[in-house]
């Protein structure tokens, strides 16, 4: 049985300019979806997952991240002398345990795989997660969870992964597939945004990645790959020369892109939707606005 995943990276290190002018002074993993930031959604799909241990890759301008787990006592004590225990209660469910979390810093915007690198000594010689909060995941089960689930049986590598249109390869790593069975496709290469007539399939690599530490070592070696950054995917791919197993895994849920405004607005729809006290407000405005009157 391959060794329990307890470790997380999230990388958290980019300046988000797609959303400023909000993220001139907000990181944009704290920016809200519903009423919970981003990275809450990320941390709570990890600890359902099991993750013990909390990495992120951080960088300048991030300090409002690093605020926000730490320990709220005055906010506590002010909202438990005003008997607001339902308010109380989520905000404590927000605390993180003593030493559960680290910062490290990447000093240089060198790609994806470049920030993961910047975790090794923490993961040291064991498997490890990796979670990219731009993707959020609604889903009955959390999707770490089902690929933790899944891990248990493959071991190996496992990336979370669902079919794009064609023209939408350029955004992703894409894979190259040998064998299906269910949720699980076998991998035989991986290509960081391809063009669409050179893409090796239509499914493309969502932000959830089970990892051994041998990738770790390939990251070591790899020269900058697509836009002239040291690419995750490149280090991924390489371990499957290394004659490891790579896995895409068909999560079941839907996946917002909420690295894009447009996607981001879908969530936060679709959040808004998923809870009790908002949702008929919000079906009554959305059937108010005559939908098919492109104004
Ligand atoms: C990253 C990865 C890419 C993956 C994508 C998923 O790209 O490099 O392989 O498909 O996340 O969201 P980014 O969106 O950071 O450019």
């Amino acid at each position: 049985m391959p060794k329990k995943v307890t470790k997380a990276i999230f990388p958290v290190a980019g300046m988000g300019t797609r959303f400023l002018p909000a993220t001139k002074s907000v990181p944009k993993e704290i920016m809200t979806l519903v009423d919970r930031p981003l990275i809450q959604y990320a941390i709570d799909e990890a600890r359902a997952a099991g993750i013990k241990e909390f990495i992120f890759v951080t960088s300048r301008g991030k300090g409002a991240l690093e605020d926000y787990f730490d320990l709220a006592p005055q906010l506590e004590q002010e909202l438990r002398k005003k008997k607001k225990t339902e308010l109380l209660k989520i905000l404590k469910s927000t605390n993180m345990e003593s030493g559960a979390i680290a910062y490290i810093r990447q000093h240089k915007a060198l790609g994806l795989g470049h920030a993961v690198w910047c975790a090794r000594r923490l993961i040291g010689n064991e498997p490890f997660a990796v979670i990219l909060p731009d993707d959020v995941i609604a889903a009955d089960k959390p999707c770490l969870q089902q690929m933790v689930e899944a891990y248990a049986e493959t071991g190996g590598n496992m990336v979370a992964a669902m079919e794009v249109e064609p023209e939408r390869a350029s955004s992703y790593g894409m894979l190259d597939i040998c064998e299906e069975n269910g949720q699980l496709v076998k991998v035989k290469g991986m290509v960081e945004k391809p063009k669409a007539e050179d893409a090796p399939s239509n499914l493309a690599v969502i932000g959830r990645y089970i990892l051994s530490p041998s990738v770790l070592q390939h990251l070591n070696q790899i020269k900058t790959g697509s836009g002239g950054e040291i690419q995750l995917t490149d280090a991924i791919a390489r371990d499957i020369d290394a004659k490891n197993n790579v896995f895409g895994f068909r999560f079941s849920g839907q996946r917002f892109d909420c690295g894009s405004k447009s996607g981001f607005l879908q969530a936060t729809v679709s959040f808004g939707l998923s809870r009790a006290e908002l949702k008929d407000d919000l079906r009554a405005y959305l059937r108010s606005i005559n939908l098919d009157d492109d104004a």
